[in-house]
């Protein structure tokens, strides 16, 4: 084809509001009433704490997660309890064991509402965890898939520990120069990590996780994708965010995508600090011989910039960063799903992160 002036358009990027960022929308009280959610008799989740796994080997895990970024908090012969930077006394727990995953965990503020949890149906006994860093108790339910859910009430605040990974970049743009006689530097490493940001499944009972999910905790989608089966739609993948009323929160914190091979933990997912702490971390990581899953990209739903890789036990692991933001007023987007919604750019999307 004849390439010519009107036929070209230069690429362009622009932030524009949630209300205009999808072509189809709904409101997130209209979607809560079609499905007769009461918002006050769910589980009021006050953020993501932290993930569970269980691994073969704590020692080779332990050299793959200083390499992504994080610390240890504690180790024993048995468990690990790796930090970020943020105020989460860890934000991966493992357990010595076949692999396994044990579900992501959730913080929640008032007894009350923990309380709540327990009678949540699928709930398990509570745990103390006395050896844990900041203590606490657990509780585990488990969901109408198998999967295990976790909730954590009275886990003492760790602190915010900045690192020499914060420190924010200035830009020089075409017509706008605010770094003068400033030079960039970077020293190579991992990216350090904050928090955990999301996990999420492919599961096979898609509808009733998404009904068990959203009626029994402060849970929304933020997106939907549909197929489309002789005229008519069915959901087949959602990102989800907490919902903390006005309060501004994750795009998702949580995720679900129909599987037709089968129910299984997707990835899970940690924020970074900027674009290239996360580039070098993806070059410190692949200089180690660590195995790239897809990346580094940046998606549509949610904007991030995204770095996945494969840990030892073949686990998928995000980093992720410059995240979306939304709260109770942002609509639901409602798109068809498909491979071009996932990447504005990045490699082509393999196979392995499809499934
Ligand atoms: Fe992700």
């Amino acid at each position: 084809m004849e390439v010519t002036e009107s036929s070209v358009k230069a690429n362009h990027g622009a932030s524009v509001p949630d209300t205009s960022a999808s072509r189809e929308q709904i409101s997130q009280a209209h979607w809560l009433q079609s499905r007769g959610i009461k918002a006050e008799e769910r589980v009021q989740l006050t953020r993501l704490s932290h993930m569970r796994y269980q691994h073969p080997d704590l020692d080779v895990l332990s050299d793959f997660m200083l390499n992504f970024g994080m610390t240890v908090a504690k180790r024993t012969e048995s468990e690990v309890w790796f930090r970020g930077y943020g105020v989460d006394q860890y934000v991966y727990y493992a357990t010595k064991g076949p692999k396994k995953f044990l579900g992501g965990v959730f913080a929640i503020d008032s007894k009350e509402e923990f309380e709540k949890a327990l009678k949540v149906p699928g709930a398990l006994p509570v745990q103390k965890l006395s050896e844990d860093p900041g203590g606490g108790q657990m509780v585990t339910i488990v969901d109408p898939d198998g999967f295990p859910f976790n909730v954590i009430f009275g886990q003492e605040t760790g602190e915010d520990a900045s690192t020499p990974a914060t420190t924010k970049l200035r830009a020089n743009y075409p017509h706008e120069k605010q770094r003068l006689r400033e030079f960039n530097r970077f020293e190579r490493g991992p990216a350090a990590v904050h928090k955990v940001g999301h996990f999420g499944y492919s599961t096979e009972r898609f509808e009733e996780l998404l009904s068990f999910y959203t009626s029994h905790f402060n849970i929304v989608p933020t997106d939907l994708l549909y197929m489309e089966h002789d005229g008519h739609r069915m959901d087949v993948t959602t990102f989800m965010h907490l919902d903390l009323g006005q309060n501004h929160t994750d795009h998702h914190s949580f995720f679900l995508g129909a599987s037709p091979i089968g129910s299984h933990v997707h990835h899970c997912s940690f924020e970074v600090f900027d674009y290239d702490t996360q580039h070098l971390g993806h070059q410190w990581l692949a200089s180690k011989g660590y195995r790239s899953v897809w990346g580094v990209g940046r998606h549509i739903l949610g904007s991030q910039i995204f770095d996945y890789w494969w840990d030892p036990a073949g686990n998928m692991v995000e980093h992720y960063t410059d995240g979306d933001l939304v709260n109770e007023d942002t609509p639901i987007g409602i798109l068809p799903a498909g491979h071009e919604s996932l990447a504005i750019w990045g490699p082509e999307v393999p196979l392995a992160f499809l499934q």
